[in-house]
């Protein structure tokens, strides 16, 4: 068989990729390749040459990814902090950016015993997962409103525990509901939050609004209505010196922390930026 350098099809793979507007094509392409060959990115430079199978396949995912089919629904999965978890049709796909919220959070309750964490708008249960897989002795809650989310965290769940971490425990609901959760008022040490955020009508790109779902995603109020449920059922459920981080928009880096701080019991009210330096989340303290 006529064997042909793997650098070369990356690059290619890049071009077409570039050419259909993909944020990120190099990283696309590679994490393609290395998907198809089954190593981890970091070591494709340890594989010079492949066979025209591999190139094949690599060019099926590249035709997908082009089309915006979003790249961790093609190879299956999404990473956060030191897990990753299934992701397909019917669940938001976790979002690099996620990950401060996640390391703001882990840091708050190290050196506390037993922790009692919340995740709200679960997902794929990625937060809670990797809290629960982060501190063996959390004991974690997450709630999400949709049924086929809750199967992919459900179905997420069960795999963690497979790999040996402890279970967390997964409800059905409406956090507009004031008595969701209400046997752990006053006793929680930190509520995590990726809620819709996104003002309704907002442009988003193609792997957004074919495949994310639009209720994970947009949110009414200008993008604040589950944000605001959030900062209610944190008010009510934290204990003095618990904390609360709550994901946003890049435009309510001003409006998000003001609700916060209008819940006089909610102190220490930060911004922060995320990676690419937007303002992302905000933060705060029970006092
Ligand atoms: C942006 S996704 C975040 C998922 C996950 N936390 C993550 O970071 O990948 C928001 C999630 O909130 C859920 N959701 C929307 N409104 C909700 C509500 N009122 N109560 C509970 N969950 C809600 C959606 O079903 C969706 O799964």
């Amino acid at each position: 068989m006529n064997r042909q350098p793997l650098r070369l099809a990356i690059l290619e793979a890049t071009r077409i990729l570039e050419r259909a507007g993909v944020a990120s094509p190099r990283t696309d392409a590679e994490l393609i390749a290395a998907h198809v060959l089954g190593v981890e990115r970091g070591r494709l430079p340890l594989v010079p040459l492949v066979d025209p199978t591999v190139i094949d396949a690599i060019g099926q995912f590249v035709t997908q990814r082009a089309k915006r089919v979003p790249l961790q629904h093609l190879i299956g999965w999404a990473a956060m902090g030191d897990i990753t978890v299934d992701v397909g049709a019917g669940v938001f796909v976790p979002r690099p950016e996620t990950e401060l919220l996640l390391e703001w959070g882990l840091k708050l309750i190290d050196g506390r015993k037993f922790p009692v964490v919340v995740d709200l708008c679960t997902g794929s249960g990625v937060l809670a997962l990797a809290v629960a897989h982060a501190r063996p002795d959390a004991v974690v809650y997450a709630v999400d409103i949709d049924s086929n989310a809750l199967a992919w965290a459900r179905h997420n769940a069960e795999a963690r525990i497979a790999a040996g971490d402890t279970a967390i425990r997964l409800y059905s609901g409406d956090i507009a509901d004031g008595s969701m959760f209400a046997e752990l008022d006053g006793l929680v040490d930190l509520v995590l939050c990726n809620p819709p955020y996104v003002p309704e009508g907002t442009p988003v790109p193609p792997e957004v609004s074919d495949h994310d779902p639009a209720h994970a995603v947009f949110a009414p109020e200008g993008g604040l209505a589950v944000i605001r449920y959030a900062i209610d059922a944190a008010a009510r459920l934290l204990r003095r010196g618990g904390g609360l981080a709550i994901e946003h928009d890049d435009t309510h880096g001003t409006a998000v922390p003001e609700l916060v701080r209008a819940r006089r019991v909610l102190t220490d009210v930060q911004d922060h930026p995320d990676l690419t330096g937007r303002p992302r989340f905000v933060t705060a303290l029970r006092g």
